[in-house]
């Protein structure tokens, strides 16, 4: 497609143009957009740029691997991975509000961001920092002036908004960053709607359970979990979500869907039974929707069929959940997400 050609050259011309020989950082998040950004920037300056991946915990089952790995092996860059998991479960420890929760998970993912980006303005990034600027500091690496954002467009006309949108932007914000770490930002795709970005990256090479992920809100898992966030909690809801996304992905119906949040209901108790003992476990939703913008949503009308092969491997294969429930709730009046 030389559109996609066109796009792609276009705004490798512009990074190089913009960041000159300047040394660039970018967060991937394990979501689409942060990683076809990056994957641009890659292209267009190389050793110059060096991703930060934070791995909070709260990602679902895989997806820590297709960063550090996958993404690793199409693009060769420098990535350096801070395993921040202790980290965020002793923040969230006890904490069930979930505004509470998501500006816990924003606020350690600047902390834990900011010192790895501390760390690579040192010198230390995973790749070389190139040549020394002035011949007079000779071991002084150039600083990172650049940092790379994953907005599209539809972020830039809607700023402001209160949605998850909104929410997308405070997560990863720079605002947040201290004084001595401020960045110029690089929006390599700004004038890119969803679809193009993902022909992008197809271009750019990117795996596609990487291009073809669905969106996946920064505090992840976290606001999927309704009560308390443990790391059994964790473990549970990571198992049914892989379940669930399996199946879908075998009927052939990943790109039918636009959403397919998988909720544990932590703090209920279901009775159920099983053999011949009561067993006292947890109910899961399933909470498929279309959508064409998340700004409204409809459940999605998934097969009987499937629904009933993801319920029973749900109960047989987790221990601890006993019941499957199926949301049936448009948006408004409910939102995609249960927290
Ligand atoms: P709701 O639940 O409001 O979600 O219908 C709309 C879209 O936004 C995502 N979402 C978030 N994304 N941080 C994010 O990055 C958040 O705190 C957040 N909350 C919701 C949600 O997955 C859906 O795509």
């Amino acid at each position: 497609n030389w559109t996609m050609v066109n796009i792609a050259d276009e705004s490798i011309e512009a990074v190089r143009e913009q960041v000159g020989p300047k040394r660039v950082i970018c967060a991937l998040s394990g979501g689409v957009d942060s990683a076809v950004a990056a994957a641009l920037v890659q292209r267009a300056i190389g050793d110059q740029l060096t991703c930060v991946f934070v791995d909070h915990g709260l990602l679902r089952k895989g997806e820590p691997e297709q960063v550090e790995k996958d993404f690793v092996a199409a693009t060769g860059v420098n990535l350096r991975v801070v395993d921040a998991r202790d980290r965020f479960l002793k923040a969230l420890d006890g904490v069930s509000d979930p505004e509470e929760k998501r500006k816990i998970i924003g606020r350690e993912f600047i902390r834990v961001f900011e010192a790895a980006a501390r760390e690579i303005t040192k010198g230390g990034s995973g790749g070389s920092a190139g040549p020394s600027p002035q011949s007079g500091a000779p071991d002084a690496p150039e600083p990172v002036e650049f940092l790379v954002q994953g907005t599209l467009y539809p972020d830039v006309v809607e700023s402001g908004g209160g949605t998850g949108a909104a929410n997308i932007k405070s997560h990863h914000n720079v605002g947040g960053l201290p004084d001595d770490l401020q960045f110029t930002l690089v929006e390599p795709l700004r004038n890119l709607f969803k679809d193009e970005v993902r022909a992008l990256g197809e271009q750019l090479g990117l795996p596609s359970e990487i291009v073809w992920r669905q969106p996946f809100p920064g505090p992840g898992l976290g606001i999927r979990i309704i009560g308390a966030v443990t790391g059994d909690r964790l473990d549970i809801l990571r198992d049914a979500d892989a379940i669930a996304r399996e199946e879908l992905t075998a009927a052939g119906l990943d790109r039918d869907v636009w959403q397919f949040p998988v909720v544990l209901l932590a703090d209920v108790r279901s009775v159920g039974v099983q053999g011949d003992s009561r067993t006292y476990g947890h109910p899961i939703v399933l909470r498929p929707v279309t959508s064409e913008d998340a700004m409204t949503a409809d459940w999605a009308r998934l097969p009987y069929a499937l629904l009933q092969r993801i319920s029973t491997r749900i109960t047989n294969e987790v221990r601890e959940v006993n019941r499957v429930t199926v949301d049936i709730t448009s948006k408004p009046p409910g939102t995609i997400e249960w927290e």
